[in-house]
């Protein structure tokens, strides 16, 4: 990022590192539950919490878009959907233990508890309502025998990725990597992730006959019999951002550099990239209503959230998670919109982070932070590239710009490459702003 006079608004962002030993889990949550435990000595993200979740609620997101007509080949995807994701920190390993076990005992009771009114539903005739009151006070044990007597269902015979979920990690694996040419295969161990499904992930015997889990993560001493939600909640990474403050949620495209080699974008700016990120920023403003104002660049969005915004009580990791989840969700499902004659090659995901500024005046000058950098950018960018295009070197590019100033730069562009700077599309040089018409940014207290 270029240096301006305004870069200090960059010390209003905080970090949120989730500090060793914690073993950090990241849950995904939409209509069902989904937790991935990274490993100990994980660097990932410097283990700061808002970027390692949104990056991972924001890959889950593109994944899900982009494999949806594989799983659903007679249903259209109706409209963007998306996730929250937050943090655990859980302080042990006896932590973990504990949360998985709840997890897993989570999907069993919630299970029996829709096998039994949907059966209720659909077989036994009952309204939903009814079915609900029937299983107002039923026990576990009164549950199992409903579904038995009045429906011949052995629960515990049902479907075990409905009763226990999915647990998937990875184990090594031989793999056969080419022949020799007498025909022997030649086999390398390759880390590859499986499907398990067991009654008890939590359990002692399940977890210690996995060495891969146990070299990772360590082996659990004891089974893990009580489960208490609101000890494991404890240990849920959680911030709220300040009242009386400017909620700023900026999104950044990640490793874009390679995104944008592989799906051929045009250098230094391709319309038609800008034109979906614009396209998704739309898409966000009419979904979250809080949002007043957005100023997009490259590959990343600053999203302004009115002052007294109450969305989500201002819980950090919801609003930056449903909003980077959301932005990837509309990404993927709008790119054949936009890039008619391009696939879309590999899933893109987002990083996400919220900063509070206290003042309109800083606020605007965060803005003018964002704006200068794209100028300095841009107006390097379209050096760097003409001069690529002319025979230089990538390297010999670089020098050739090194320490040169704005009006060099111009004239450069001009003399050499008849480019007037000034007349470059707006959008390339200004970035672009989004916001609903007759609602406005005022600047000034
Ligand atoms: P991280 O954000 O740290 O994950 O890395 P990044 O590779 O996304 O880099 P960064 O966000 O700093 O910069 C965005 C990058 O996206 C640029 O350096 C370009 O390589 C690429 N990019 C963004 N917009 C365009 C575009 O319109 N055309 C082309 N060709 N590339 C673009
Ligand atoms: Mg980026």
């Amino acid at each position: 990022m270029a240096n301006s006079k305004y870069e200090y608004v960059k010390s209003f962002e905080v970090e949120d590192e989730v500090m060793p030993p914690n073993l950090i889990v990241v849950c995904v949550d939409g209509r069902n539950f989904h937790s991935f435990v990274l490993k100990k000595t994980s660097k990932f993200y410097q283990r700061r919490s808002s970027k390692i979740s949104s990056v991972i609620v924001s890959f889950f997101t593109s994944v899900y878009v982009t494999k949806w007509k594989e799983f659903f080949p007679f249903k259209e995807l109706r409209y963007p959907p998306s996730f929250v994701s937050r943090i655990v920190r859980c302080a042990s390993l006896e932590v973990l233990q504990a949360y998985l076990a709840w997890r897993q005992r989570d999907c069993h009771v919630q299970n029996q508890y829709n096998t039994c009114l949907w059966e209720l539903v659909k077989k036994g005739g009952k309204t939903k309502f009814e079915a609900q009151e029937i299983l107002k006070d039923a026990r576990e044990q009164d549950r199992n025998e409903l579904l038995h007597q009045q429906f011949g269902i052995n629960y515990n015979d049902s479907l075990a990725l409905f009763r226990q979920g999915t647990c998937i990690f990875k184990t090594e694996v031989e793999d056969i990597v080419k022949y020799n040419e007498d025909g022997t295969p030649v086999k390398r161990l390759r880390r590859k992730a499986s499907t398990f499904r067991t009654e008890n992930i939590a359990g002692r015997r399940f977890w210690n006959a996995h060495a891969g889990l146990v070299k990772e993560l360590g082996n659990f001493s004891e089974d893990c019999f009580k489960i208490n939600p609101d000890y494991i909640r404890s240990f849920v990474f959680e911030s709220k951002l300040m009242p009386s403050t400017w909620i700023v949620i900026r999104i950044d495209g990640c490793h874009f550099h390679r995104f944008s080699d592989v799906h051929e974008f045009n250098k230094p700016n391709d319309k038609q990239a800008l034109d979906l990120m614009n396209l998704c920023a739309v898409a966000v403003l009419e979904e979250f209503q809080d949002i007043v104002f957005s100023y997009g660049v490259s590959d990343e969005y600053s999203f302004v959230l009115k002052k007294d915004s109450q969305l989500y009580q201002r819980q950090a990791s919801k609003i930056v998670s449903s909003i980077v989840s959301f932005f990837s969700s509309v990404y993927v499902m709008k790119w054949k919109e936009i890039f008619q004659n391009k696939d879309l090659k590999y899933p893109p995901s987002f990083d996400g982070r919220a900063v509070c500024y206290p003042s309109n005046d800083i606020l605007q000058d965060y803005l003018a932070w964002r704006q200068v950098d794209c100028h300095i950018n841009n107006q390097y960018n379209t050096c760097f590239w003409s001069l690529v295009e002319s025979g230089k070197s990538k390297s010999e590019a670089q020098n050739y710009l090194k320490g040169t100033q704005a009006r060099e730069k111009n004239e450069l562009l001009l003399k050499e490459f008849g480019i007037d700077y000034n007349t470059l599309p707006l959008m390339f040089r200004q970035g672009s702003s989004i916001f609903r018409d007759g609602e406005y940014l005022d600047a000034r207290e």
